[in-house]
């Protein structure tokens, strides 16, 4: 091989290479064919790929069908969560009458089980008095949704800990 082609090699390898870190995909001649070879190919793989998420069918059904998605035009007491390592957020409304819950409505800012599980939580806590819903679980959520990934738990904790803000508010209020 002469100088010039293993210059232009070597060239070629250290722009595919930087394309590789920066994160985006390269274009133009030579884009698909990786610097190292298969090894790297691999590398690359497992050091990009995330791993496959399976969700239950009811998380999915509440995640593209939320339940009580929206806003109460006259809530009683609100809550809102939030969690800064993922940056979802999510607010719970209720409507208490007779320290029953009569109506609750949600908005969250977050991903597929974070959708799911506060859809989930307004559907276990309607129609329920305050005492009855206090005692739902973070179990519960996920009993009721046939199960979450354990990389997921987190989420339902934090539908519930929404409510439980809407619920300090509402007890604050009446006292
Ligand atoms: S990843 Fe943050 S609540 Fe689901």
């Amino acid at each position: 091989m002469s100088a010039r082609k293993t210059g232009e090699k070597i060239k070629n390898q250290k722009c595919v290479a930087t394309k590789r870190f920066v994160g985006g995909k390269p274009t133009g001649a030579g884009a698909n064919r990786p610097a190292g070879g298969r090894n790297q190919i691999s590398r690359r793989n497992n050091l990009f790929s995330k791993p496959k998420i399976m969700y239950t069918k009811k998380v999915e059904e509440h995640f593209k069908h939320p339940r009580n998605m929206g806003e109460l035009p006259n809530p009683t007491a609100s809550g809102q969560a939030g969690n800064p390592v993922c940056g979802d957020i999510m607010q719970v409304q209720l409507e208490i009458k007779n320290d029953t819950i009569t109506d609750a409505k949600f908005k969250t800012f977050g991903c597929a089980a974070a959708i799911a599980t506060t859809s989930a939580l307004t559907e276990l806590i309607k129609g329920k008095t305050i005492a009855e819903a206090e005692k739902i679980t973070f179990d519960d959520i996920v009993e009721y949704l046939g199960g979450l990934p354990p990389i997921k738990m987190h989420c339902s904790q934090l539908a519930l800990n929404a409510f439980h803000e809407a619920l300090t508010a509402y007890k604050k209020k009446s006292k």
